[in-house]
């Protein structure tokens, strides 16, 4: 099975143990986004790296070779707690027995088989992220519902990408609702920070990029159903990114030819899978096909210069770039928005100057530390 190369920390590491090649596959292709997956056939060999070495979560099968999943459930609990190990149990539904107990064991989520993708990455991330998630019950409303609604509009993409199906934007509108009240209430701080420590990188990103093309928006004086294309396509711009390869997606260095390949076709996923929604607005067509052109002309997909990049486009890259700077990412700390904005300055070529310092006027004024 694969053999990745194992970083000092076990933070989006999965291991996965079962007797099944093919099942393991399964998991590895369901998770490979957002997780960076270790299988193994040998639960012994799992048990010895296990005190080496704690990834975030853990899937093991009912199956396995010479012991059950339950007594390979009990051993690992042994040596690791559930805080410190989230365990998911996957079974056939016909042995119900064996869910019943795996259910008993703290922090063991039990999955009958077969489940949607989402149910186990939903079952691996909502162990993941408990303590991130209820942190979450402590904040404002209005900002919790913003948090909630759009990692579950997040979370159900997952679904449609892999099964082939569209978005319903009005799913998308409504959960993007409160986070329009908290911009335009300017109550929104608690949940720009809550979103951070979220171990979906691809959602947090999303979230304050949404967040933040949202409040741009509000201090240009975009407003109604603009304002909500703006906020949706903040959140739906990098959708596409679920296809792509999470050592890819996360690596700390600078991306190879080949990967840099695989890494730019995440806008033209993103634009497949938006086209199948018919009533989406252009604009959020735009914020997604946009966000990584340059003004010069050296950005991608298409190429495009000048002119023919779209207001809405000039103001996703800059959202854009100044998320992923000041993004906390599990190799970086966030970078202060001074710092970015001064980089960002110094991109004559890539971003609109007279825009960007209209985001970073109001940002500063209104946000001030991130
Ligand atoms: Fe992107
Ligand atoms: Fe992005």
């Amino acid at each position: 099975m694969t053999d990745v190369q194992l970083e000092t920390s076990g933070r989006n590491h999965l291991f996965a143990v079962s007797d099944s090649d093919q099942y393991l596959t399964q998991i590895e292709q369901a998770a490979h986004s957002f997780y960076r997956t270790k299988t193994f056939n040998d639960p012994d060999e799992l048990l010895d790296l296990l005190h080496k070495q704690v990834p975030s979560a853990l899937v093991i099968d009912a199956k396995l070779q010479g012991m059950s999943g339950i007594d390979m459930i009990s051993k690992v609990r042994s040596f690791l707690s559930s805080d410190q190990l989230p365990i998911v149990y996957t079974i056939q539904g016909d042995r119900i027995d064996q869910l019943g107990t795996a259910r008993g064991v703290p922090g063991v989520k039990a999955l009958e088989k077969p489940y949607r993708r989402t149910e186990l990455l939903h079952a691996i991330s909502s162990q993941v992220n408990s303590a991130i998630e209820a942190e979450w019950d402590n904040i404002e409303p209005v900002q919790q519902a913003a948090l909630k609604n759009t990692l579950e509009s997040f979370n159900s993409i997952a679904d449609l990408i892999s099964e082939g199906n569209p978005v319903a934007y009005e799913n998308v509108t409504a959960n993007c609702e409160p986070l329009i009240k908290a911009v335009q209430d300017q109550n929104y701080k608690e949940m720009l920070k809550g979103v951070q420590g979220h171990d979906n990188y691809s959602y947090v990103h999303s979230m304050r990029v949404a967040t933040l093309l949202s409040l741009f928006g509000a201090a240009i004086g975009i407003k109604g159903e603009d304002h909500m294309t703006l906020t949706a396509g903040g959140l739906l711009h990098d959708v596409g990114k679920m296809v792509i390869p999470h050592e890819v997606l996360n690596k700390a260095g600078k991306l190879d030819e080949g990967e840099f390949v695989v890494m730019k076709s995440h806008v033209t996923h993103t634009l497949d899978f938006l086209e199948k929604t018919k009533t989406l607005p252009n604009g959020v067509m735009i914020i997604a096909g946009q966000h990584h052109e340059k003004l010069d002309g050296s950005g991608y997909p298409f190429g495009l210069k000048g002119t023919e990049l779209n207001q809405l486009g000039r103001m996703a890259s800059i959202i854009d770039v100044f998320s992923a700077l000041t993004d906390r990412r599990v190799y970086k700390p966030p970078m202060p928005p001074e710092k970015a904005f001064s980089i960002m300055g110094s991109m004559e070529g890539h971003l609109d100057q007279t825009l960007m310092l209209v985001f970073k006027e109001m940002l500063l004024d209104s946000v001030g530390d991130l």
